[in-house]
């Protein structure tokens, strides 16, 4: 194995990944790693240069893996024009900075309750008390999930989560699909009942464009529902989770948010930008390309490393230094071009409230023990992490 293919590979590289996308950078910023049959991109401008390029697919059939194709992933993030242009826009709507906006009283109040629900604990756990559920219930609150249901539903979407490789994005374990059958069927009846008579939420939405203009099929709609919950649930976990993370290990930006609570817009950015959820981005050119003075094949596997480009120095004067204030702030966390994060308006609400509320409710907050990573280095974030309040 190659020097940099085993350092990939290490469990400290999991732990703390940026030394080692400094270190591909340095060696090339477009780089074939022959072990693992793909290439890696770790400068901020090779990435936006693949994100935005009209002739790179997201299409994982167009790979020569050995996935079976039924276990493909679906839905949104893996189609290509001139279906994602349709699909996109059935949802888009849903999402623009202006209808979350209204999701904020609610994502307040669910974030005070979680709070209260852990204010008189010992040890609370940032992750399965508060990180966990918030994005979960907001979302299901917004698909029209009835309230008796969140919990069930909060279930659902982390058990499937939880089953999903990082990498080929299929399905791994039985339980995984099992849940992922209980969750569609369920969501089947929720679709009919809407069908039936449409209320307010985001379901009858799509139903609703669905009828207009027959462009959303019935399991296209039923899939949208669930890729919804599988990209935006536990990003948005691990985006409170890593953010909270890096606050307590910089007291001083923790204490600047605090005297300056205005500056959560761009801490959000900054948190993002330091230490993504979302960490490598998979793309299939769709002909040869020209980068850097490389040719990437038509076919071949390229993984941009978002959380690489976010560290890149030629855009980020002291890329490892957290400042919540930085600006301009260019990151990639939420990747770029047509299929650039839907949710990350819903997100950047979420975000903020949740981190706004933790860091201003308990001035004393701080680590109860270390956190526990998830060994995983696509999907970036924490099982556990373990915080007193006072
Ligand atoms: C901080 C939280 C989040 C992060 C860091 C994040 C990150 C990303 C990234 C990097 C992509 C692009 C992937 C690519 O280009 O291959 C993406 C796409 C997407 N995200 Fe998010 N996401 C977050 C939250 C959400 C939320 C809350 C939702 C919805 C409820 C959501 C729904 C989606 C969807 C549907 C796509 C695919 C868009 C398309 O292909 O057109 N995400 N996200």
């Amino acid at each position: 194995m190659s020097d940099l293919a085993s350092l990939l590979a290490r469990p400290e590289t999991a732990d703390d990944p940026y030394p080692a996308y400094d270190l591909l950078r340095e060696t090339d910023r477009v780089l074939w790693v022959e072990e693992m049959g793909r290439w890696l991109v770790t400068g901020h401008r090779e990435a936006l240069f693949l994100l935005c390029h009209d002739r790179v697919s997201v299409n994982r059939h167009l790979l020569d893996d050995g996935v079976p194709p039924e276990q493909k992933p679906r839905g949104l993030p893996f189609i290509d024009p001139p279906d994602h242009t349709r699909l996109r826009a059935l949802v888009q709507q849903a999402f623009t900075p202006g209808a979350v906006e209204r999701i904020r009283p609610e994502a307040e109040k669910l974030a005070d309750e979680l709070l209260n629900a852990a204010d008189d604990r010992d040890e609370v756990d940032i992750i399965t008390d508060f990180a966990g559920p918030l994005p979960a219930i907001t979302l299901a609150s917004m698909l029209g999930i009835p309230p008796e249901d969140h919990d069930l539903f909060r279930s659902w979407a982390a058990a499937i989560v939880e089953a999903i490789d990082p990498v080929s994005h299929q399905l791994v374990s039985d339980a995984g699909l099992q849940e992922r059958v209980s969750m569609q069927d369920y969501l089947t009846d929720i679709i009919a009942q809407r069908r039936q008579r449409p209320t307010e939420d985001l379901i009858s939405g799509m139903v609703e464009a669905e009828e207009s203009g027959d462009r959303l099929t019935g399991t296209e709609l039923m899939e949208m529902c669930v890729v919804l919950t599988i990209a935006g649930v536990e990003a948005t976990t691990n985006m409170i989770g890593n953010g909270v993370n890096a606050l307590l290990d910089h007291d001083d930006q923790l204490a600047r948010l605090r005297s300056e609570p205005q500056m959560i817009r761009t801490a959000v950015g900054e948190l993002l930008r330091y230490d993504a959820p979302i960490q490598v981005a998979g793309r299939i050119p769709l002909e040869d390309i020209e980068l850097d003075g490389h040719r990437i094949g038509e076919g071949q596997s390229v993984g941009v490393l978002l959380g690489g480009a976010n560290r890149d120095p030629e855009v980020f004067p002291d890329p490892g230094r957290l400042d919540l204030a930085r600006s301009p702030n260019n990151h990639l966390a939420f990747g770029r071009g047509i299929h650039f994060c839907l949710g990350a308006p819903l997100a950047r609400v979420e975000g903020s409230v949740a981190i706004s509320m933790l860091v201003n409710r308990f001035p004393g907050l701080h680590r109860a023990g270390p956190g526990k990573r998830r060994a995983n280095v696509h999907v970036r974030g924490f099982m556990s992490l373990p915080v007193a309040l006072r």
